[in-house]
């Protein structure tokens, strides 16, 4: 697969795209031997050799990390104001980012990679991989109500339908806890889904992404995805972790 060369200058923990720009303009980098200028050339990291100031540059190795975000942080990598999953992820010397979002008060599986197909892949509602979330709601959810919520409504931006749900127990302060899986992830989805049957979400917790389960991971820590992981994880999006030869 081909990327932009001010990409894969990024990708390789270099410097960020624009700053990677003006080093192309300023023909500082030489792809194959030869000065590049154009911003639009593409490499192939497989083969071509790329190097700057003289200096050749490896791809950056890929990684896959499982991170149990608490509440209260951001799915993003600055913020002026709040914090973010980057605090948590510190000394991770690669440059990973979040696969997708989770609210700023939602807990539970945050992926992160430096795998942008990948990363993709994950968030294409085409490869349907479920999400999995537990929602503390207000009220109780009735029989009927779940029957309605299991057949799918029209909300503000579409039709949405869980590919399933199921009611764990109901709590004596006139809460309940529902599983809810969805394989798209529009923006604050399970929230606006649930809320449109009148049970507010209280409580958002997301355990697992496709194969992939939160487990007993504490919160605010993570880990490496397993090798059999990323392989479940790879063929659950169609693609080879053999031939992308992430080892
Ligand atoms: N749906 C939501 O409403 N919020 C999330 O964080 C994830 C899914």
């Amino acid at each position: 697969m081909k990327v932009r060369l001010n990409r894969f200058l990024s990708l390789a923990g270099i410097t960020s795209r624009r700053k990677a720009e003006f080093l192309i303009l300023e023909g500082k980098i030489k792809v194959n031997g030869k000065v590049v200028r154009d911003l639009a050339f593409k490499v192939n990291p497989a083969q071509d050799e790329v190097e700057v100031f003289g200096r050749r540059v490896e791809p950056q190795r890929k990684r896959y990390i499982a991170l149990n975000k608490p509440c209260c942080y951001l799915s993003a990598l600055e913020d002026k104001n709040k914090k973010t999953v980057k605090e948590l992820v510190r000394g991770i010397p690669e440059r990973v980012f979040p696969v997708g979002r989770l609210d700023y008060n939602t807990e539970g599986l945050l992926l992160l990679t430096n795998d942008g197909e990948l990363a993709n892949r994950i968030l294409h509602p085409k490869y349907k991989l479920p999400k999995v979330y537990l929602a503390v709601v207000a009220g109780i959810v009735r029989d009927s109500t779940l029957r309605e919520m299991r057949a799918g409504r029209e909300i503000e931006d579409g039709f949405a339908k869980p590919d399933s749900l199921e009611l764990l127990r109901t709590y004596r302060d006139n809460r309940s806890l529902l599983r809810i899986v969805f394989h798209e992830g529009r923006k604050h989805l399970v929230k606006r889904y649930l809320g449109n049957f009148g049970h507010r979400v209280l409580r958002l917790k997301r355990i697992a992404v496709g194969p992939i389960q939160l487990g007993n991971l504490p919160v605010g820590k993570w880990r490496d995805l397993s090798k059999r992981e990323l392989k479940e994880l790879f063929r659950a999006v169609g693609l080879s972790y053999e031939l992308r030869g992430s080892d």
